[in-house]
């Protein structure tokens, strides 16, 4: 037998060299500072040039191509900010991909406006324009094309959309640092863009996020709002608007500066490594890379896709063949699991007692969350997908691993059949 499975020599007995997060004393040093500082939280806005948090809003909106950023808790709470922000109130609809992480149809329903899921394309696994487009009703108000896994939806399609049906465009960029869509990082690209800082992001500060602008306006609203309703400058307790306290402590400010000066160049190795995987794996015949497309000039990773394909592989079904992968040695999982709406929050309508927004008079519409079909998200979930963390990138040596282990399974499939 030569499978590890059945008892045989894994590829890699110890597992992929794999290290995340990555810092030093430069780290400690800038977390020290902060603390012998007693400055622990980044103040009145006016003090922006000496505030951690908002030297890192300046570096990243830069990095982003964009031309404000308010840093904030979370990702979920950026996506909060955004939708708020724009002007989304209760009732109005915001169309979502159904493959993505939840928070980016649940901040919907947290300002009371209604989750609208439309399927996937099947060789990008991103929004598809088409879907968005049949999705539309008088009641739509935004979109939020998720850039998932890092491979950037088509922003083309989606900004064409916008503009014909005067809608917002939220990107979810909560999985796509560096990332660049003709040229231009992606964030930006629509109305507003929302981050992600949390634990296993590439560019972290344990928990994080932040919302990117090209617009005044929408900035300085995403600022009151994440500041408890206070506008920059702003009288001390003078609060004109109705807002959470998303702000940032100045511990987070200077972690996430330490790690951004780490991003360009982990984002480049990533790539790399990652386009490598790709030429690779399209060569071997029942797996693939996602579809490759020239505007897309630079993929940040937080997720690599692969597209398994049981006919090609005898039949061994996709988890058999994860399970297999495992005992090699290396880890790989069905990413999210499900569309979203499959989970008992949509599925039960678990949205309390009134059942507003969604079950709510003021909608005026019905919606049964349980009848919603994306079929092209539910087969990829079901039978499809083969996701790998995006930290065995920084390695080249754990493509090859990877490499020899979907070989050696499809080399000796008899084992398993
Ligand atoms: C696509 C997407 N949107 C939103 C979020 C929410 O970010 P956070 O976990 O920082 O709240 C995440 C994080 O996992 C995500 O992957």
């Amino acid at each position: 037998m030569n499978l590890a499975i059945k008892g045989g020599k894994p590829v890699t007995p110890g597992g992929l060299k794999i290290q995340w997060p990555i810092f030093d004393e430069k780290e400690e040093k800038a977390l020290l500072e902060v603390l012998h500082s007693g400055k622990w939280w980044r103040g009145a806005y006016k003090e922006q040039g000496g505030s951690k948090v908002g030297q890192f809003e300046k570096a990243f909106a830069e990095f982003s191509d964009a031309k404000y950023g308010i840093a904030v808790v979370n990702g979920t709470a950026a996506l909060e900010l955004a939708l708020k922000a724009g002007g989304i109130e209760a009732g109005d609809e915001v169309i979502v991909p159904a493959a993505t992480f939840i928070a980016t149809a649940t901040a919907v329903v947290m300002v009371n406006a209604i989750p609208i899921f439309v399927d996937i394309e099947p060789e990008t696994y991103q929004i598809s324009p088409e879907a968005i487009e049949s999705a539309i009703t008088n009641k739509t108000k935004a979109i939020i094309p998720v850039h998932y896994g890092g491979y950037p939806a088509d922003m083309d399609k989606i900004m064409e959309i916008a503009k014909k049906h005067h809608l917002l465009i939220i990107e979810d960029a909560a999985e796509a640092h560096g990332s660049e869509w003709r040229g231009r990082k992606v964030g930006a690209i629509g109305d507003m863009g929302t981050f992600s800082f949390q634990m296993g992001k590439p560019l972290t500060s344990g928990e994080g996020g932040i919302v990117v602008s090209d617009n005044e306006e929408l900035a300085s609203k995403c600022y009151a709002y994440h500041h408890i309703g206070r506008f920059h400058g702003a009288p001390t307790y003078e609060h004109a608007l109705c807002g959470w306290n998303y702000r940032m402590t100045e511990f987070q400010g200077a972690l996430l500066l330490s790690q951004f000066s780490r991003l360009p160049e982990q984002t480049e190795i990533r790539y790399k490594n990652g386009e490598y995987l790709a030429q690779l794996l399209n060569k071997i015949e029942g797996v693939s890379a996602l579809k490759k497309d020239s505007r897309i000039t630079k993929r940040g990773y937080y997720i690599y896709f692969i597209r398994y394909n049981e006919k090609e592989f005898g039949g061994l079904s996709r988890d058999k063949f994860i399970e297999t992968l495992k005992v090699e040695g290396i880890s790989a999982s069905t990413a999210h699991n499900q569309p979203i709406y499959k989970n008992s929050v949509f599925q039960e309508m678990n949205f309390g007692r009134t059942g507003c927004p969604i079950n709510c008079p003021f909608y005026g519409k019905k919606i049964d969350y349980s009848e919603v079909k994306c079929p092209v998200a539910e087969r990829v979930f079901e039978s499809e997908v083969v996701a790998l963390g995006k930290d065995f990138l920084l390695e080249r040596k754990n493509v090859d691993l990877i490499i020899e282990a979907i070989k050696k399974i499809k080399e000796n499939l008899k084992e398993l059949l």
